[in-house]
């Protein structure tokens, strides 16, 4: 696969110095790959490209499948940079939601940052942060379906960005989302999350839906705060839940 490397690092070079692009064939996952430099001191600001990970994570110690479509079936990168944000609470919102900008109209997502499509997911993202000396580095880690993949062991078969954009190939696609998600990300690092909560509401597929959540809570999503916590309508009253440990589920669409 010709990955556009280049072009990518020219765009965002300017924006973070020291910026590097590297593509690998294969590796167990791009986020452990940061994680493990970064805890070698290794801090500068690089986007990793995975065309195959061979032990790929998702959230809440979950496994991230590796393509069983061939070279190009998912697009997995990661993005590690230091950051200083006023307050981190709200990142993975911001970088969901600069995903979905610049993906489809379509996209929707699914507190805290899942992507979908319709009613079934198309993307993940998995953010992790280390501690490096004096330096905060964010670990920001991206998943998307670009072929149907494989469903086994899936409760809700998986989407595919394909069933969208027919011609979406992965080199183009990361090439549409770095730009964005750089500058996405140093807006965030400014301004926090409060200026993105109208632009979440309008992508949140779980607002006014019955949701349940894992910790047993469950009642009418309302949207976030300016915090990105998701607020729940219960029989108790609007509860807030701050922690990505929590996951999420909605009732079935309402009929249209
Ligand atoms: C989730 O849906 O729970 C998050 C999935 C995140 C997957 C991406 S693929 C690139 C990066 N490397 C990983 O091991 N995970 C993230």
């Amino acid at each position: 696969m010709i990955w556009p490397a280049e072009a990518i690092w020219e765009s965002v070079v300017p924006l973070l110095p020291g910026f590097t692009v590297e593509v690998l064939p294969e590796i167990d996952s791009t986020n452990t790959e940061l994680m493990r430099r970064a805890r070698q001191g290794q801090v500068a600001p690089v986007l990793l490209v995975a065309e195959r990970q061979s032990a790929g994570r998702g959230r809440l110690g979950r496994q991230w499948d590796s393509d069983t479509q061939g070279a190009g079936g998912t697009l997995t990168f990661s993005l590690g940079l230091p950051l200083e944000p006023l307050d981190w609470s709200g990142l993975s919102l911001a970088v969901g939601l600069s995903v979905v900008d610049s993906l489809h109209l379509e996209l929707r997502l699914k507190w805290p940052n899942d992507v979908w499509l319709h009613e079934r997911k198309l993307a993940g993202i998995l953010i992790e942060t280390a501690s490096v000396g004096e330096v905060r580095y964010a670990v920001i880690g991206i998943g998307i379906n670009i072929s149907t993949p494989a469903q086994a062991g899936l409760r809700t078969p998986a989407a595919a960005l394909r069933e969208l954009l027919p011609q979406a190939q992965a080199p183009a696609v990361l090439e549409q989302l770095v730009l964005p998600l750089v500058h996405a990300i140093a807006r965030f690092a400014q301004n926090g999350f409060a200026p993105l909560r109208q632009p979440f509401h309008a992508r949140d597929l779980l607002y006014g839906r019955e949701v349940t959540c894992s910790d047993g809570m469950s009642g009418v999503a309302r949207g976030v705060d300016a915090q990105g916590a998701l607020l729940v309508h219960t029989a108790q009253g609007l509860k807030k839940i701050a922690s990505a440990e929590v996951s999420v589920r909605p009732a079935a669409p309402p009929l249209a």
